[in-house]
């Protein structure tokens, strides 16, 4: 199954159906606001993983309520809003693909895949419920179940193996040591600027706003693009920088993603002046 996968991963013939569907998904989730919506920005984490639950949970259990005598009606209730869920999870899912590496993507347009026949045999299975033959709807539904169980094992593979939507920077962490750390002299720290600065090799970002300075881990959480070499822009009030890489954009005061496509907020260190001396440490 990994040699599967690694060929997945490669199958370079992939492409012009993913580069014709990535075009395809871009020109539709328009404007930003839908795109960041539908990747979780308000929340600070990706959404498409939230809402498979419900589709995932309603034909599991549809599954153990076909197994059961009398339980007709509760198995295609939960088949018809396992159905009707997972066109909102597809969607997000979709916008986030968009946004993915080209290895991330040929695994993830198979994920879709499997997804889309599942969904497909769902459909199948809650229509012949609705005309009485149950011993069809049921047979559908199995089938459905076992092709949304593909879709799901390459969902966990492009999530645990190839890091799709995972916060990319947050390991980073565990290579900062513990107490404070010396990072600038305030007098030569210039303001609204990006300075980029190292703790124990990790790359971190400053940035100075009167006495107040941010120190950020600079690795972008959406593919690990250097923030420090972003622009520096006012969204809402707040000063954010914008990841050069994909335009995700995070509060300056804070760390909050406010544009996708990262689904996860920017990690943010303490700080504090001894002797005219920046510090930070570990949050
Ligand atoms: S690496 Fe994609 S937005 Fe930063």
């Amino acid at each position: 199954m990994r040699a599967l996968l690694t060929k997945l991963e490669q199958a370079s013939t992939l492409d012009r159906t993913g580069d014709r569907l990535q075009r395809a998904v871009q020109a539709t989730l328009r404007p930003q606001r839908v795109r960041d919506l539908l990747h979780g920005v308000f929340i600070g984490h990706p959404l498409h993983p939230a809402l498979v639950q419900v589709p995932v949970g309603s034909w599991i259990s549809a599954a153990v309520l076909d197994l059961m005598p009398g339980q007709r009606r509760a198995a295609t209730a939960l088949v018809g809003l396992g159905a009707v869920s997972a066109l909102p999870a597809a969607i997000a899912g979709l916008n986030d693909w968009a946004a993915l590496s080209r290895e991330q993507r040929r695994v993830g347009l198979v994920h879709a895949a499997a997804n889309a026949v599942g969904l497909t045999l769902y459909a199948g299975s809650l229509a012949a419920r609705l005309r009485g033959r149950h011993g069809t709807g049921r047979a559908l539904a199995y089938l459905g179940l076992g092709a949304a169980s593909a879709g799901a094992y390459l969902g966990g593979h492009l999530a645990y193996k190839q890091g799709a939507q995972v916060n990319q920077s947050i390991s980073e962490l565990h290579r900062i040591g513990e107490g404070w750390h010396p990072l600038a002299d305030m007098a030569n720290l210039p303001q609204r600027k990006l300075v980029t600065r190292e703790v124990d090799d990790v790359s971190v970002i400053l940035y100075r706003h009167g006495d107040e300075v941010t120190v950020m881990l600079e690795r972008c959480p959406h593919q690990s693009g250097p923030l420090g070499e972003g622009d520096v822009t006012e969204i809402d009030g707040h000063a954010c920088v914008v990841c050069p890489w994909h335009g995700s954009a995070f509060r300056l005061n804070g760390g909050e993603v406010m544009h996708g496509p990262s689904g996860n907020d920017q990690q943010i260190l303490p700080t504090r002046v001894v002797d005219g001396v920046l510090e930070a440490r570990l949050p």
